[in-house]
């Protein structure tokens, strides 16, 4: 990561941590829960295309770095759900026992559903203190909440829930996890060109993140056999476990890199489209080669 990359995520866990400055008694139990699964680390990808998409379309994107973390609140409450026993069980999250090992499946259902609240309050207080305008509000809203339902990442959970100990075909576990972890991926880079309000920019920005979504899922699936449970932060095996079809599950190891590679190269294409991705170009690169 260089410097600027750097100081934006450093800049991003500042201001999710800053939201839970306060919490108020009767209801600090989830806020305690949301707060501990935001910042128990992450990679902060997804506010951090909204940042560089920004800056890729030429805008500066510095008084955007509060409206960028609702996209991370989103993620969190999807991850958060998605280690509950009824859906993966996964013990561990970032490191650390997953939110409902530490405060109960309730408090864990409850915090992932504030903070899918909270993220489009977010939004909306960005276009009160005037850092964006009320149609830039109304179509972030519009971006996230669409990539977030079920004709987005809850779509391709429920795909990936009912595809659990079935043979899928390829076609199919491309949907999904286009939908699971692609639709948030494409949401941000969307996000980031409309806060620099080139809405034309919107359908490159896709076209990248189609392919971006597909490499980071392949790799995720790729590190669930064999990564390692210290860097990654999260149980190894657990898609096997869960029986997932995933491409590695369909194609082997080998081939699977090969896909990851074929879609990142895919991706860097489309950033010819931008004139200022340097730092995505770096950044996308780095991300098939991720440990965790
Ligand atoms: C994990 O996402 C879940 C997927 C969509 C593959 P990340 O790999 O971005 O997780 P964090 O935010 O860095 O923990
Ligand atoms: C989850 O995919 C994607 C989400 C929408 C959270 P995985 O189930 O593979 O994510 P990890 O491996 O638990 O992070
Ligand atoms: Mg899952
Ligand atoms: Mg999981
Ligand atoms: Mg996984």
């Amino acid at each position: 990561m260089n410097a600027n990359v750097t100081q934006k995520i450093n800049k991003i866990n500042a201001s999710l941590k800053s939201y839970f400055a306060q919490k108020p008694d009767l209801i600090k139990s989830v806020l305690s829960a949301e707060e501990y699964s935001v910042t128990a680390g992450g990679k902060r990808i997804r506010p951090l295309l909204i940042l560089l998409f920004c800056e890729a379309c030429n805008a500066d994107s510095d008084s955007f770095i509060d409206v960028s973390t609702s996209i991370e609140m989103i993620h969190s409450f999807s991850l958060i759900h998605d280690d509950l026993p009824c859906m993966d069980n996964d013990d561990y999250r970032r490191g650390k026992p997953s939110c409902h090992k530490q405060f109960g499946e309730a408090t864990a259902l409850l915090a992932g559903d504030a903070l899918t609240f909270t993220a489009f309050e977010r939004i909306y207080d960005a276009a009160q203190e005037c850092v964006i305008d009320s149609k830039t509000a109304i179509t972030l809203v519009g971006i996230l909440s669409a990539a977030s339902g079920s004709y987005g990442m809850v779509g391709g959970q429920i795909i990936d829930i009912e595809s659990e100990n079935k043979q899928i075909p390829l076609e199919v576990l491309k949907e999904l996890q286009s939908k699971k972890t692609g639709a948030l991926i494409s949401a941000a880079c969307e996000m980031g060109c409309v806060l620099a309000g080139c809405d034309e920019k919107r359908q490159n920005a896709r076209e990248y993140a189609y392919n971006l979504g597909l490499a980071f899922q392949i790799v995720d699936d790729i590190l669930d056999v064999e990564g390692n449970f210290e860097t990654l932060g999260k149980p190894i095996g657990s898609d096997s476990e869960n029986n997932k079809t995933t491409f590695v599950s369909l194609y082997g190891l080998q081939k699977a890199k090969e896909l990851a590679k074929e879609y990142t190269q895919a991706a860097l294409d489309a950033l010819d489209n931008f004139e200022n991705a340097e730092d995505l170009k770096e950044l996308t690169s780095e991300l098939l080669i991720r440990q965790n």
